[in-house]
């Protein structure tokens, strides 16, 4: 990683502790990485900027020739994060501003390989609908703060159990779970 992103992730954890912006624990991002090492993905989708912190651990790990695109629905967290990803001087970070749920059904001829959702818990199931036309087959979906914020998210669980479709839940800190799907497992 380099000393800048280094130094800019330090500084963007500690401006969240100060100012309660919900950023992902090191232990998700370790686990989450590490995924993503695994995975290979070309073409990342994150919905859920807040100051970039997610988005900048997830960009340490990725090759140049790989993107991200990531939705912020609030301007100044949105403009705080571009800022942010400027001073790494990364170019394959595609920040946009506005609501995820307007944003994902207009991304033309994009498909994502790996779709990461950390933003409003009870918009979880628009997200999960409106971005599966986006994803390729072989996509990796996966989803934050499923235990903790499940009362939010009823009618996320619904769909899955009526679908019957699979999904597995990994602890990756005290904090919280997430979800991971496999595109392929959802038959729409
Ligand atoms: C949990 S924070 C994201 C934290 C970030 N992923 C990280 O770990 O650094 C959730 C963010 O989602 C944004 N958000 C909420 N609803 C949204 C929507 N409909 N579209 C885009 N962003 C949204 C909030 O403004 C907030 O900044």
């Amino acid at each position: 990683m380099s000393q800048i992103i280094t130094l800019t992730l330090r500084n963007l954890k500690k401006i969240g502790l100060e100012h309660s912006i919900p950023n992902i624990t090191e232990e998700n991002a370790e686990f989450l990485k590490k995924l993503i090492g695994e995975k290979n993905p070309q073409h990342i989708l994150e919905i859920g900027t807040a100051n970039g912190y997610s988005t900048l651990q997830f960009a340490s790990v990725l090759p140049d020739s790989a993107d991200i695109t990531t939705i912020e629905y609030a301007w100044n967290m949105h403009n705080f994060a571009v800022e942010n990803f400027r001073n790494c001087k990364l170019k394959n970070i595609h920040a946009i501003w506005w609501d995820a749920k307007a944003v994902v059904p207009a991304l033309a001829n994009e498909f994502f390989d790996l779709v990461y959702i950390d933003a409003m818990k009870k918009e979880y199931l628009t997200y999960l609908l409106a971005i599966l036309p986006k994803c390729t087959p072989d996509a990796l979906i996966i989803i934050d703060d499923v235990e903790k914020f499940a009362d939010k998210m009823p009618d996320l669980y619904a769909y899955l159990d009526a679908n019957r479709i699979s999904y597995s839940i990994e602890k990756t800190d005290i904090d919280d779970s997430i979800m991971i799907i496999q595109r392929s497992d959802i038959r729409t």
